[in-house]
């Protein structure tokens, strides 16, 4: 087990190079799933939420080699059961039933299990599932799942709290092997959704509508293997935008998908940061003070809920009074007590947090608790006086690769420990 240890107080300047999406390249994974031809994916970032999908799909029997960012994946033969002790490593792994399900017209896959951020339901995925014929039932914890064939229908797919993004790419996977036509409508328009159709397109699945709300699916008899590169990450890059901002330095990031980070880098301009697009990138600076922000967490292209975490850390230094609002996950706050032990000034109520910026924080041993909440309290500890250790970084590094090293490069007084 390891922790970061932090002496903050270090403007980072330099260049930071943003990696392949984690949340692109975990469905497009399971994609792999969907033809026994080799599928090559370029741009996989160095994970471990990447390395539990590796293994998940050779417990269900394809072969996969990982090296440089490269993820070469043949899933000759595959037996449709995903266990407890695989799946309950990482929520994503859903996202083999859709596969499963075209390809065996059976799967048994763990339900995932409680998840820190609070209550993630999958009923959206099981009625999508069901509407193209699935019979599936929930079976001492697993979701076991079956067909004779898969049929095109018409699936709606608004939830709650809007729409679902795994969910969609489980129908979309599912569809694209079904026999007839299926509408999504209410599909998840987030950038890593239009990436997995991308790939889906690129093994021969016929889809209309890619980053709109209602994708039409022709299903195919069968798809082939495909190459791609996924999408940088725009939470890794947004991540390392609020870093600048928050210790008064000057990033570029490059690599940056600036297309995807409208409502960040907006919400960043509205709370007084500078930013320019480069073409190498995007180049995040400050000059002059912090102004107190707003911001609502929706789906794309609203604010991201994995980014809520990051701006909180931002406005416990920014001056004045800034609003917090997770309209996603309610409940996904759990950063903010950890933040308050170095010296926040935070006010929760529901899901709303009201934030008094305070002139410095203070370094603090601190808890990770989930991958954004974690990110948060690095960057608190970047700009916290004195010493602050973060302990569970096995959460951390579930979706950033080399976040320490990425920060000494810029300037950063951060170390990796080992707990003894
Ligand atoms: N929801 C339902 N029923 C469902 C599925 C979802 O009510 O069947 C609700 C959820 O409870 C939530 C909302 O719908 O309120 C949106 O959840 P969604 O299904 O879109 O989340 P997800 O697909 O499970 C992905 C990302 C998350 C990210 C969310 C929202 C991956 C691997 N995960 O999760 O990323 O927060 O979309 O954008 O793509 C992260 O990277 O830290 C992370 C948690």
């Amino acid at each position: 087990m390891h922790k970061l240890v932090i002496h903050g107080g270090l403007p980072l300047k330099g260049k930071v190079s943003i990696g392949g999406s984690k949340n692109s390249s975990l469905p497009i994974l399971a994609a792999t799933l969907l033809t026994p031809e080799p599928c090559i994916l370029h741009g996989v970032p160095n994970l471990s939420d990447i390395r539990y999908m590796l293994q998940i799909l050779q417990f269900l029997g394809a072969e996969v080699e990982f090296s440089d960012s490269t993820v070469r994946v043949q899933a000759r033969n595959v037996q449709p059961e995903a266990p407890y002790d695989l799946v309950r490593k990482m929520r994503a792994s859903i996202c083999v039933l859709g596969p499963l399900l075209a390809r065996c017209h059976q799967a048994k896959v763990s339900l995932p299990g409680g998840c820190v951020i609070g209550d993630r339901p999958i009923d959206l995925h099981l009625k999508g599932l069901s509407a193209l014929g699935a019979e599936i039932r929930v079976e001492e914890g697993y979701i076991v799942a079956q067909c004779k064939e898969l049929k095109g229908a018409k699936v709606e797919l608004y939830g709650k709290f809007g729409s679902t993004v795994l969910g969609t790419d489980n129908v979309l996977m599912a569809a694209s092997l079904a026999r007839g036509t299926t509408l999504i409508e209410g599909a998840a328009v987030e950038p890593e959704v239009a990436d997995l159709v991308e790939f889906l397109q690129k093994m021969g699945a016929t889809i209309r509508g890619a980053g709109t709300r209602v994708l039409e699916i022709e299903g195919v008899e069968e798809l082939h293997g495909a190459e791609h590169t996924v999408i940088r990450d725009r939470i890794e890059a947004s991540t390392f935008a609020v870093a600048a901002v928050m210790t008064g330095g000057e990033l570029l990031l490059e690599g940056a998908p600036f297309s995807h980070m409208d409502s960040v880098l907006q919400t960043l301009r509205s709370c007084g940061a500078r930013w320019d697009i480069t073409p190498n990138g995007i180049r995040v600076w400050t000059n002059g003070p912090l102004r107190a922000f707003q911001l609502q967490t929706e789906p794309y292209p609203g604010f991201p809920t994995d980014m809520q975490a990051q701006f909180c850390a931002l406005a416990c230094v920014t001056p004045g009074r800034s609003t917090v609002e997770e309209r996603i996950f309610p409940n996904r706050f759990m950063h903010v007590s950890e933040l308050k032990r170095m010296g926040a000034q935070i006010e929760l109520l529901g899901n709303r947090a009201t934030i008094e910026g305070v002139s410095h924080l203070s370094g603090a041993p601190v808890m990770a608790s989930d991958l954004r909440a974690s990110a948060a309290l690095v960057l608190a500890g970047l700009v916290a006086k004195g010493k602050t250790t973060v302990h569970r970084v096995y959460h951390i590094d579930r979706g950033y690769e080399n976040i320490d090293q990425k920060l000494q490069q810029v300037g950063a007084e951060i170390r990796r420990e080992v707990v003894s």
